[in-house]
């Protein structure tokens, strides 16, 4: 299977400047899966919700869904790109999967980042696996990846490949991700932005260094920080499928769910 990311720099309210160049630089990319950042096509930094709500999309009406979805029909592959949706008065900071035929599933963010928390709804779809093909892919957005139970949950529901669009503006996500794929023995494929979005209320800068990590929890390719990046490589997924950590140990397997119940519990010790 040929899964890769396209590391660009969206500009930021340039919805239809930043669809055109995903659909020039993939228009002949040979690939199953490919994985765009986070809030791909409208940019990230906004001031407001009203900004939000000038700028989100429904993927039903979507000019860019249609286009990424013809690009798939051609291409014969499959995109997961952050999407800046609108569904019926609220707005979330999806990602959506798009095939040959549309939207196959959207995931809406369920962990908002700092500001977010103002511009957007969170996240109100439960986590769920799609399969592609013989390959069993999950979909996390971004500062998701600072609560290990969306990888571990995703993990549960059979995910061979986690897809991760994203903007990252911390730095530890990328070495993290390498944690969570070792956890669950999953692929992951964390597709950042680069550059920054420069608005009237201040600059936000993005890390690159997209990235793609085997099972073992080992980095196969990194992109550079700041510098656009197609890339696509061959995996095998069943590797996925294999969750021994030793000889006598499986990283499902051999959870002690009794022992977590806090986890499933809102409570938690205050600090
Ligand atoms: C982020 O969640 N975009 C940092």
């Amino acid at each position: 299977m040929k899964i890769g990311y396209f590391q660009f720099r969206p500009l930021f309210g340039k919805v239809s400047h930043n669809l055109h160049k995903v659909v020039a630089k993939l228009s002949n990319a040979k690939a199953d899966l490919i994985v765009l950042p986070e809030l791909a096509f409208t940019g990230y930094y906004f001031k407001n919700r009203a900004e939000v709500k000038a700028l989100a999309e429904d993927p039903g009406k979507s000019v860019t869904v249609d286009a990424l979805t013809a690009l798939c029909k051609k291409g014969k592959f499959r995109i997961v790109t952050g999407f800046t949706e609108k569904a019926r008065g609220k707005y979330f900071n999806s990602a959506l999967l798009i095939g040959p035929r549309g939207v196959e599933h959207t995931y809406r963010k369920i962990h908002l980042f700092n500001e977010e928390t103002k511009w957007f709804d969170a996240g109100n779809i439960p986590l769920q696996v799609n399969k592609i093909g013989s390959a069993r892919i999950g979909i996390m957005v971004c500062f998701d990846w600072a609560f290990p139970e969306v990888a571990r949950s995703l993990a549960l529901q059979g995910a061979d490949i986690i897809c991760h669009p994203a903007n990252l503006v911390l730095g530890y996500c990328q070495q993290t991700m390498l944690t969570r794929c070792l956890e669950n023995k999953v692929y992951a494929i964390t597709t950042n932005r680069f550059g920054y979005d420069k608005r009237p209320q201040g600059n936000l800068r993005f890390t690159g260094r997209s990235q793609i990590v085997a099972p073992g929890g080992t980095l196969i390719h990194r992109a550079p920080s700041q510098r656009e990046e197609l890339f696509i490589m061959d995996i095998e997924p069943a590797l996925a499928r294999d969750k021994s950590i030793t000889p006598l140990n499986e990283v499902l397997r051999d959870r002690r769910p009794e022992f977590y119940k806090v986890l499933t519990s809102k409570k938690g010790k205050k600090s």
